[in-house]
């Protein structure tokens, strides 16, 4: 049997295999953040198509930190129970799944939240009288709702959680000299820009016990000038890796024109794909961590050669699975064929309209038989 479908662990968390649905933001819960019989229905058929672990679209953990409409929520407790639900039908399918909790700092949607966005810095994406610079007080606020939403995973029967640290988010804002430009003791050196990350994970670690299960997803470069570089990244692993992380998801980018993004296009052959790879080979060369590889990884044959030659221990992919969500169970079964997402990126544009994320590119093929 390929290594890629035997079964793994990571801390306590025991998987099936070692595909994992990355994050994906879906669309699909209310304007509140609360989960929808809609979003349940995908987490099912997720679980069914047998993806060792999903990880949940990222929910917001404070109300301004809002990253994209129908966003999921973890930020107050009225959400629980739809958490609960949505754990519980994944559990009933047999899967396991933890919530990525996020903030999105700077790159919150203002005309969602009515607040202003929280900046590391006053940097180019500050944008007077949209945002404000984060203050000591914010701080101690932040760390309370990244653990006040932990406590809320592990209420409504998540598997674990993952901290979104990617993406140029607010923990990944922070990590990134290119927004985080302070001087006091959050900024300045690798230590610094990954002390609010750390103080989060010792707080969450303190209240969910040493066992339950914490991941996180960070850049291995933001692709942009000015921002982490795969040795920075390597560097602020090192310090998230010594907190008690369960694995480490490798990805990049950053959001709207920070660079480029987390979503490549055209990834039409296996070459193209698995675009942080060399980043990920740094990464296992320094750090004694489990770790996880995204970005374009669309072939069984690239997806089996990571974890066979043990760049990564597990891989995980996000558009494939919104256009196949039973893709794992597929190249299980023997049908190796690649997965069919064309990496388009249009699946965003049905979410951005209120309608949900899905694949219109393959409806589209099949309507028109192209
Ligand atoms: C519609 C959509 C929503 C996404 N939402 C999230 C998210 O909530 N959290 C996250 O960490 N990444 C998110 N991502 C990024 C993916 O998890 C993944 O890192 C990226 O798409 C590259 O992997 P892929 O080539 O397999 O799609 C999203 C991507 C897409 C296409």
């Amino acid at each position: 049997m390929a290594k890629l479908f035997e079964r793994t662990r990571l801390g306590k968390l025991e998987l099936a295999n070692r595909l994992v649905r990355s994050a994906t933001w879906m669309g699909l819960a209310t304007g509140d953040g609360q989960v929808t019989a809609d979003l349940i229905e995908v987490m099912e058929m997720l679980a069914r198509g047998g993806a060792g672990l999903i990880v949940t679209g990222h929910a917001y953990v404070s109300p301004e930190g809002q990253a994209s409409p129908r966003q999921l929520g973890a930020y107050a407790d009225h959400l629980v129970e739809g958490l609960a639900r949505m754990a519980g039908a994944v559990h009933g399918r047999g899967g396991k799944i933890v919530l990525q909790l996020a903030h999105a700092g700077v790159f919150a949607r203002t005309n969602l939240t009515g607040m202003p966005a929280l900046a590391v810095s006053r940097t180019g994406k500050f944008e007077p009288g949209k945002c404000r610079v984060i203050e000591a007080e914010d701080i101690e606020r932040l760390v309370s709702d990244f653990v006040a939403a932990a406590k809320r995973a592990v209420e409504a029967g998540f598997d674990g959680i993952q901290l979104h640290a990617a993406h140029g988010y607010l923990l990944g804002q922070f990590i990134s000299p290119l927004f985080n430009r302070r001087t006091d003791r959050y900024g300045g050196s690798a230590a610094g820009r990954t002390l609010l990350c750390r103080r989060i994970l010792a707080a969450v670690r303190a209240t969910v016990g040493p066992a339950f299960p914490v991941l996180i997803k960070m850049n291995s470069s933001d692709l942009s000038p000015g921002g982490l570089s795969p040795d920075q990244a390597v560097e602020a692993a090192a310090y998230l890796a010594k907190e008690g992380v369960c694995a480490i998801e490798i990805s990049g980018g950053l959001p709207r024109g920070g660079g480029l993004s987390p979503t490549w296009t055209g990834i039409d052959s296996p070459d193209k794909e698995a675009y942080f790879s060399s980043e990920a080979s740094l990464f296992r060369k320094n750090l004694d961590v489990p770790l996880i590889l995204v970005g374009g990884i669309r072939s069984f044959e690239v997806a089996a050669n990571i974890v066979e030659q043990g760049l990564t221990d597990l891989v995980a992919m996000s558009r494939p699975f919104i256009c196949e969500p039973d893709l794992a169970a597929r190249w299980q079964a023997g049908d190796r064929r690649p997965a069919r997402c064309r990496s388009d990126n249009l699946c965003f544009r049905p979410g951005l309209a209120g309608k949900g994320v899905r694949c219109v590119t393959f409806r589209k093929a099949v309507r028109t038989g192209s």
